[in-house]
This record gives C-alpha cells, sequence and structure tokens, in this order.
C-alpha cells in the first residue's frame, strides 16, 4: 500500500479510534472543565487548549460571548487556531473556509462555483458548549465527536435529503448543567487564581488532592505544620451527590492560621470541604464574618498530564501577594512530589489504598465506577457511602 493511501486511511479511521479512547482513558466526559484563564482570551486572539485530549481553539466574539471549537478544520485537519478570527467567524488558514465561532457552522467555502450544490450550512466545525465564571472559560466535554462533518458524513447528510443538520450545541444547550462557581459571601472580596501542571494522570492527582496524610511529610514548614505536629484526627463523612462532604467541623489545631483567625474573630471557624465528580474540591472556612472560599480542580489535558487550576475568594485583612507566596510554595511542594511519583508510576508499580487515610480516594474511585455504570445501564447512580461515616487518621 502506497504512503499516501495508508495515511488518507489512518486519518478516516480516526474517528472510531477516538471513540473507542474516549472510554479507555479514564477520563468522564459530560461535565465541565476550565480550558483557559479569561484573561488569556483578548480581543481577537485565538488561545489553544487541551482538554481530555481533545484539541481546543478558544476565543471570545465582538459581542464577548467566549466560545470553543475543536482546534481542527473538518476539511482537512489542519488546526483552525492557525486561521483567522473577525469576531464573528473564524477563518481555516488552508481553504479559508469560514465558520460560525459559536454554533461551529460553515458559512462559506471560497471555492465553491455557482454550479456546486454542496450545502456549505450542513457542514459543521466541532465546537463544545462554553461559559466563563470565576475568572475561566469552561468547556462542557461531551462523548463522541460533538460533530466533524468530513466529506463521509456529510455524503450521508445529503443523501437523507433533509434539511440543515442542527447544531448538537443548540441540542445540547437545554440539558447542559450550569457550570460551576466558586462561592463567596460578601460583596467585596478578594480574588485570585493559580495553576500548576502535574505530570500524571487525574486519577493520582486528584487522590493527591484529597489526600490527608502527606500534609506533615510534603507541606512541612514552621507557619504551617512539622512532622512531629502529627496527631490523631477524627473527622466526619457524609455523601453528597456525585461526591462527599467532610462535614463542618473546626480545622486542625496544629495549622497556626486557623488559630490566628479564631483569635482575631473572637468566634469558633468552621470548615466544609466538598469533593465533586468530575474533578473538584471546594472548601469554605468560615469565622464570624470573615470567610475563605476556595476550589481546586484538577483537569486532564492528556493521559499523562493534568492540571490543577486553583482558585480563591476572601474578605480576610490578607493581602493577594501575601497569599500566594504561601499558595504557590504549597502548590509547589504537591508538583514536586507529581513529579517524583511519575518517575515511579514509570514501572508500573502494584499500589495500595489503605483503611482509613486512603477511603477517600476510594470513595473517589468508587463515585467514578458507579457514574460510568450507571450511564452505561441508563439507571440511576448508586453511590459507595451508604451514609455518614467516621474516619480516623494520623496528620
Ligand atoms: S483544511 Fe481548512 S479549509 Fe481546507
Ligand atoms: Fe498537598
Amino acid at each position: 500500500m502506497s504512503e499516501p493511501v495508508r495515511s488518507i486511511l489512518h486519518a478516516s479511521d480516526s474517528p472510531a479510534r477516538e471513540v473507542g479512547a474516549e472510554s479507555d482513558l479514564g477520563f468522564l466526559w459530560d461535565f465541565w472543565y476550565p480550558a483557559v484563564r479569561s484573561s488569556e482570551v483578548t480581543g481577537r486572539r485565538l488561545a489553544t487548549a487541551t482538554l481530555l485530549e481533545v484539541p481546543l481553539v478558544l476565543g471570545r466574539t465582538s459581542k464577548g460571548k467566549a466560545f470553543a471549537m475543536r482546534d481542527s478544520c473538518p476539511h482537512r485537519g489542519i488546526p483552525l487556531s492557525h486561521g483567522r478570527f473577525d469576531g464573528t467567524t473564524v477563518e481555516c488558514s488552508y481553504h479559508g473556509w469560514r465558520f460560525d465561532a459559536c454554533s461551529g457552522q460553515c458559512v462559506e467555502i471560497p471555492s465553491l462555483t455557482s454550479q456546486d450544490k454542496l450545502k456549505v450550512e450542513r457542514i459543521f466545525a466541532g465546537h463544545y458548549p462554553c461559559e466563563e465564571r470565576d475568572g475561566y472559560i469552561w468547556v462542557y466535554m461531551m462523548s463522541g465527536r460533538p460533530i466533524a462533518s468530513g466529506a463521509f458524513q456529510l455524503d450521508e447528510g445529503d443523501r437523507s435529503q433533509g434539511g440543515a443538520s442542527p447544531s448538537p450545541t443548540k441540542n445540547l444547550a437545554s440539558s447542559t448543567p450550569a457550570a460551576p462557581k466558586l462561592s463567596v459571601f460578601s460583596e467585596k472580596y478578594r480574588l485570585t487564581h493559580l495553576a500548576c501542571e502535574l505530570p500524571s494522570h487525574v486519577d493520582q492527582g486528584i487522590i493527591g488532592l484529597m489526600d490527608p496524610a502527606h500534609g506533615p511529610f510534603v507541606h512541612q514548614s514552621w507557619y504551617w505544620r512539622s512532622r512531629h505536629s502529627i496527631h490523631e484526627k477524627e473527622k466526619k463523612f457524609e455523601p453528597i451527590p456525585n461526591g462527599f462532604r467532610m462535614s463542618p467541623h473546626s480545622p486542625s489545631s496544629n495549622s497556626a492560621p486557623y488559630r490566628l483567625l479564631q483569635r482575631y474573630t473572637g468566634e469558633p471557624v468552621t470548615t466544609t470541604i466538598d469533593f465533586v465528580l468530575p474533578n473538584m474540591r471546594t472548601e469554605e472556612i468560615r469565622s464570624g464574618k470573615l470567610w475563605f472560599s476556595s476550589r481546586a480542580a484538577v483537569t486532564p489535558v492528556r493521559r499523562d498530564l493534568c492540571r490543577i487550576d486553583f482558585v480563591a475568594a476572601w474578605n480576610l485583612l490578607l493581602p493577594v501577594w501575601i497569599f500566594r507566596i504561601f499558595a504557590e510554595k504549597f502548590l509547589r511542594q504537591d508538583q514536586e512530589t507529581m513529579i517524583l511519583q511519575a518517575e515511579g508510576l514509570k514501572h508500573n508499580p502494584r499500589l495500595m489504598l489503605i483503611d482509613d487515610a486512603d477511603r477517600p480516594a476510594k470513595w473517589y474511585f468508587g463515585l467514578k465506577a458507579n457514574l460510568l455504570e450507571s450511564r452505561r445501564m441508563g439507571t440511576t447512580m448508586k453511590h459507595p457511602m451508604d451514609g455518614p461515616v467516621t474516619l480516623h487518621w494520623r496528620s
């Protein structure tokens, strides 16, 4: 078989391979994921991102609406991010096909003559629902190809003689849940974002995020905690939809910042920590009128790369720059640990999850498996927890 023929066959194989890959890589589809920071998309600039191994091109229309398309022209696959954006349509750099940025619908094929019967409006570039919240552009990663009308699919469409194929985004808009939003508790507050890439599968990133036992070893410091401050803890957990909650409690007494807060307000400090699928840990700390709220989302980029997007808001008298010094150090400590872990994981070792410190990790895997099972069977999802549970560990 000649090389060009082989590569054409290979290209036409790719949709099937991709659908197969979706179910195999341990990613959770049909959820919102943060793709880029809002600040990265200005004017007519096109930004790129990869989510769940899907290349995306993102931008904002002249009316201010964020959009996300698959970064691949449905004609010959060249990345659309190399094309031009006029505020409404993205023009491919290869043959100049133009696509409406919000619907992905093709609006012009410059090579067509008046003799051509091709229904341009039936061609769609892949595109995804997109929302802006908390300074991020979120993309709803729906399973299957959003739509990518290559020549084969177009022939199919022509045979059906129906009207223009409806845009899948329009169909989905009604069934798409609202994008996540960080909870805030007063009108005025400070807000900051941090991000950090981890060279691991999203599952490792997530169980690292909810792991209570690494604190005294990885995050040792005089102002936070030392390895000698380890003591036994008892935490109550309860099931919540798609996740679990560490029930409201007074935070660890071996952490100096919490002691300070309590001294400042004279009121008890309570913390509520939630984990919800696909990837989000939120924490709310309140003491009197003062509050701190944060969210860490671990997003799968590729099978061997994920990214923590951390956003925090507070009305404490804490300058952003001071918070960032500590938070950056914290994230860097986790990142360095995950880099070392990735070294070890190259050799595919057998791993363990122990009780009780790794029980949240077991719930995560249980939630994920049960969600996939319920989607496969079309049944209600069974929660891996029967009810509230008290866990004990030393940290
Ligand atoms: S590859 Fe995009 S127009 Fe031809
Ligand atoms: Fe950590």
